[in-house]
């Protein structure tokens, strides 16, 4: 396992590869069995495939230019306000 994130680096580069669905709803899968303060779940997943969509999330902040080239992003939305 340590090894794992040792190796971890973070990716600006991409193929043209398909990226499926099954692929998709397995990283989903990981994040959505990330913990929360009394678990409450605070986000929800967006996943981005329209290359336009991509061009403008790209061209959204100074830092993440690189997005106009990925096949697919997942977009995480955080909940403001949890009423708990
Ligand atoms: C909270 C957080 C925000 C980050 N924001 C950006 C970002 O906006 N754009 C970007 O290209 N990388 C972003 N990164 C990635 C870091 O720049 C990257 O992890 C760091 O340079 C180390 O490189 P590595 O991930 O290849 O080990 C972010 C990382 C973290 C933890």
């Amino acid at each position: 396992m340590n090894e794992i994130f040792k190796k971890r680096r973070s990716i600006r580069q991409f193929t043209n590869k398909k990226v499926t669905k099954e692929q998709i709803h397995s990283i989903l899968c990981s994040a959505m069995v990330s913990p929360s303060g009394n678990h409450v779940n605070p986000w929800e997943f967006v996943v981005v495939r329209e290359k336009e969509k991509l061009s403008k999330l790209g061209g959204c902040g100074k830092w993440q230019s690189f997005v106009k080239d990925c096949n697919v992003a997942i977009v995480i939305l955080g909940k403001e306000s949890l009423g708990v």
